[in-house]
């Protein structure tokens, strides 16, 4: 299983590298790559298990953060309307991009990342997607276009970063970090915290 000193954190030079595609069919060890990610993310909300094992609770990993340098990523989060989002991806890439953006008001965090970093980081707010969705019931891929919004909109485009080598501080605006631009609007939860792969 995935523990925390098995997530790479910032400084290391891998989590700079740029992915590569899976070669697909997928192979048994990327597999089992991708149904470890699931196993974490599956761990790290589950009390009892995320305090044994001393789990950062999270709403996406992705494979660079484990150093494996491939297209993968696991998403699992709850949605502003309370809806479940399960996607555990191969060879996703973002396809189009809204103009409207969105932010988290708190920030974001990430496993990668483990200081305080103050600063917004402003999203699409919709997206598209095309990608290889895996089911682990019956472990089979099939391809998919995925159109996103809000937050898990968001969450994807943070994990999609990290297989291009980018770390959601980056994404701040040095000069002013709070800055709203006119056409980002918050990502609000009614019932939910507010979190992104943290
Ligand atoms: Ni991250």
């Amino acid at each position: 299983m995935i523990l925390m000193k098995d997530i790479i954190r910032e400084g290391n030079p891998l989590l700079r590298e740029k992915s590569v595609n899976v070669e697909l069919p997928l192979s048994n060890e990327d597999e089992e790559i991708l149904l470890s990610m699931i196993e974490y993310i599956d761990n790290s909300i589950d009390e009892e298990i995320a305090e044994k094992y001393d789990l950062r609770a999270a709403v996406g990993i992705a494979a660079p953060q484990i150093g494996i340098l491939k297209k993968m990523f696991v998403i699992y989060l709850t949605d502003e309307q309370g809806n479940e989002h399960f996607y555990p991806l191969v060879n996703p890439k973002i396809v189009s991009y809204s103009d409207e953006q969105i932010y988290l008001p708190g920030g974001e965090g990430c496993l990668s990342v483990d200081r305080e970093v103050t600063g917004l980081i402003h999203r699409a707010r919709r997206i598209t997607a095309d990608a290889h969705l895996y089911d682990p019931e019956t472990r089979t891929l099939k391809h998919v276009i995925l159109k996103l919004k809000n937050y898990p909109a968001l969450v994807f485009q943070h994990e999609y970063d990290h297989l291009f080598g980018t770390l959601f501080p980056d994404r701040i605006n040095k000069e002013k970090p709070l800055f709203v631009p006119e056409n980002s609007k918050p990502v609000v939860f009614p019932k939910y915290e507010e979190t992104a792969d943290k």
